[in-house]
């Protein structure tokens, strides 16, 4: 009945090497490696590594078998990723060829396999050089590429006329009543007394609405229109989803059954320059965020792709994520789609635009990437131009129509960073840097418009950087996103960047990492992550108090009179030990606009002498109130000796399946359990059972953290991880239990 669509992750051979003739049946395998996906061509250390050294073709070979009962139906191999040219072979036969490694392709493989015990062949050359003729490449890139199958591979089974696609889009949402239409596109051979049947499921498996539609003959495309009363609306502050079920039935049989998640919810930007969810206003808070982690680049399963998004959404407090500058894994889009982060997803570019057939890749991308994602509430505006690339009108005129015409429901946007750059695009989206040392953006020179970009390269921030550093970047982030939030007409802002990246030799600090961040490059918070944490609604998201302070005295730091706490909360009372010394309301003088402006206190009024604090080894409490009563507080010690380490997964259950993979975060406290910002201590690792450790051994931390990941294998098991400096006694232990893979693969 209807489709399967089996993992296809498992069990593969690979070998960093071109070998000649790899893609044969019959060829000595004895020297390649056993891998799972995602995979990453080469690891890395965090840091100091050149582009060269992922930059080579290697080879990848499966064996598998495709079931009896599977003969007479049609066999897709689909890929979601190949850094950056795939060429797939089945049973030593060329199948297909793919350029571009940030959208999916797939091969109808059908004549390829046999069916039963026959052992298939499936092998890919994956050549991760430095392509000048696909995007982004041609000139210099500003962000690591990296190599390899990296991103997940199905296998999918369809009967021969099937689904190929299916649209959804809330036409009109007025009145509590949504007005939907449905695109299904057929393949495959003519049908006789076909229907098409869509229904709307809620969370709880009730049909909420349904339609059922005959097919005409020879019809490939059946648009279908449903009203929904009362539906449960997609909005960051809830985020309802939907599932779609649509079934192609023929003579009472299911030939295919397409299900997918969706959301009900309608996206503008209005005259009045306003970002509109459902009809109302929404300021857009958001950072940029690059797919890439420390020691396997883009390579990351699922698990840690859905992490990132909570962190944005749950850590930095943002309704809004820019993908730049490609689109990203469908597993970090589905989680943006359930908790609710809106995003901006682009084609992969970056200042540079190639020749004729460079465009054709380009406008390829375009279309594999909203047919991949237009179904995604998430997704409330299409990037269809090269990010900061200069004008040229032909081809995004072109890729504005390309956009319009497979998603009516969306604007574009197209990030530049001219200010009189020709705009094509409904939104003008631009990266605004000039002045971001005073803390200002400028004012929108369009009816519709966005900043995409604002800080990064103006002001590199390490998390071990000093304390003023540290307080000035998260103050001028601050400043900056006031600023947004005072201009009306201005529909939201997104900082560069979320997260420290790996960058090329051209870029970055020397290290080849950008430190772009509010977090570092293991998505670990710098002061700057705080403030934007701070600007969550305290009643949604919980409420928040930081002090941005590591209790320097005053001569030392610039900053020093100034305590800045970063809170949600309408008051904060400050403590010195348990004495009340000041209560205070937020900063509106020096912030107007922002929702929640930081509290500063004027540590001489409150009479807090640091010296006085660290001799007496006094604490000091910043307690943020809501109604009057307590709702967080953040207290502040002064830095005792290394006492221990403390290992802190990320989850403690993994599939088994070689590739699930979790973090595992590492900070050096004192004897209170503050992590001590400028141990920068070796910490080496032992790991037990069946996992493997992705990252350095022994890590340096960094700001007195670091983090490792830790990968199953294929056997479940316990894995034990154990971590140990000479600087603190003892050991720090963490426990992850792998469980046997719960879903059908091949
Ligand atoms: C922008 C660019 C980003 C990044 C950033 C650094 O110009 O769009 O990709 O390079 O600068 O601040």
């Amino acid at each position: 009945m209807g489709r399967e669509v089996l993992n296809f992750n498992v069990d593969w051979l690979y070998i960093p090497e071109n070998l000649n003739d790899a893609y044969k049946f019959d060829f000595d395998e004895s020297n390649f490696e056993v891998v799972s996906l995602p995979h990453a061509n080469k690891t890395f250390p965090h840091h100091y590594f050149k582009e060269e050294d992922y930059r080579f073709v290697s080879w990848y070979r499966k064996h598998f078998k495709v079931d009896e009962r599977y003969k007479g139906k049609k066999v897709y191999i689909y890929f979601e990723g190949v850094m950056t040219v795939a060429k797939v072979y089945v049973n030593g036969e060329f199948v297909g060829e793919h350029k571009g490694g940030y959208t999916p392709f797939e091969f109808d493989i059908t004549e390829y396999v046999k069916y039963g015990d026959f052992e298939n062949l499936i092998a890919v050359q994956v050549d991760s050089r430095e392509h000048k003729d696909i995007p982004p490449e041609g000139y210099l890139v500003d962000y690591m590429l990296f190599g390899g199958i990296y991103r997940n591979v199905w296998l999918k089974i369809l009967n021969d006329t099937h689904i190929k696609d299916v649209y959804f889009v809330v036409d009109k949402l007025q009145d509590s009543v949504a007005e939907i239409s449905i695109t299904t596109t057929i393949e495959g051979k003519e049908v006789r007394n076909a229907k098409i049947l869509t229904e709307v499921i809620n969370k709880e498996g009730v049909v909420c609405s349904s339609v059922i539609t005959d097919i005409k003959e020879m019809q490939k495309e059946i648009v279908q229109q449903i009203k929904m009363e009362n539906p449960l609306t997609w909005h960051p502050d809830h985020p309802y989803l939907y599932n779609v079920s649509v079934k192609l039935i023929a003579e009472s049989e299911i030939l295919d059954n397409y299900t997918f998640r969706t959301g009900i919810r309608t996206v503008h930007f209005g005259d009045d320059g306003k970002f509109y969810i459902n009809g109302e206003p929404l300021k857009l808070r958001g950072l940029n965020r690059h797919q890439t982690f420390p020691y396997v680049g883009g390579a990351m399963p699922d698990r840690v792709q859905r992490k990132d998004a909570d962190i944005l959404k749950y850590e930095l407090g943002l309704n809004y994520v820019r993908t730049s500058h490609y689109s990203q894994a469908v597993s970090f889009l589905d989680r943006c789609d359930e908790i609710g982060l809106l995003v901006f997803e682009e084609i992969p570019g970056w200042q540079h635009i190639g020749d004729e057939n460079w465009k054709n890749i380009a406008k390829e991308n375009l279309r594999e990437m909203i047919l991949r994602d237009r179904n995604h509430p998430c997704i409330f505006m299409w990037g269809v131009r090269i990010n900061e690339s200069l004008d040229e009108h032909d081809f995004y005129k072109e890729m504005n129509e390309i956009a319009h015409k497979l998603d009516r429901s969306r604007p574009t946007g197209g990030v530049r960073y001219l200010r009189d750059s020709e705009k094509l695009e409904d939104v003008f989206t631009y990266n605004d840097f000039i002045y971001n040392l005073e803390g200002k953006i400028q004012l929108p020179n369009h009816k519709k418009y966005m900043v995409t970009e604002y800080m990064g390269h103006m002001y590199p921030t390490k998390s071990y950087d000093n304390l003023n550093r540290l307080i000035t970047h998260a103050r001028l982030h601050a400043l900056i996103q006031d600023k947004q939030y005072g201009i009306p007409n201005m529909a939201g802002a997104s900082g560069w960047c979320a997260f420290d990246y790996n960058t090329t030799s051209a870029f970055g600090s020397g290290d080849n990492i950008c430190y772009h961040g509010v977090c570092d490059i293991f998505r670990l918070p710098k002061f700057a992550a705080h403030f934007y944490r701070s600007q969550a609604d305290p009643h949604l998201y919980g409420p928040y108090v930081f002090i941005a302070s590591y209790l320097i005295p005053s001569f030392e730091e610039e900053n020093g009179d100034k305590l800045l706490v970063f809170s949600n909360c309408e008051e904060v009372e400050l403590y010195l030990n348990d004495k009340l010394v000041a209560r205070q309301m937020p900063n509106r003088i020096d912030f107007p606009s922002l929702p929640y402006p930081p509290f500063e206190f004027s540590l001489k009024e409150c009479r807090i002498d640091y010296i006085e604090v660290r001799v007496n080894n006094a604490s000091i409490t910043a307690i943020g109130l809501i109604d009057g009563k307590e709702a967080a507080r953040h207290t502040l010690r002064p830095y005792g000796k290394p006492h221990k380490l403390i290992l802190s997964p990320d989850d403690n259950e993994l599939i088994a399946d070689g590739a699930d993979c979790t973090r595992v975060v590492i900070s050096v406290v004192d004897e209170n359990g503050s992590i001590l910002p400028y141990a920068n201590i070796p910490v080496s690792f032992e790991i037990e059972g069946e996992g493997q450790l992705i990252g350095e051994n022994p890590l340096v931390l960094e700001a007195g953290r670091g983090a490792v990941y830790v990968k199953s294998t294929r056997k479940p098991g316990e894995i034990i991880l154990k971590a140990r400096s000479h600087y603190v006694e003892g050991e720090a232990m963490a426990n992850v239990n792998t469980k046997k893979i719960d879903f059908p693969y091949v």
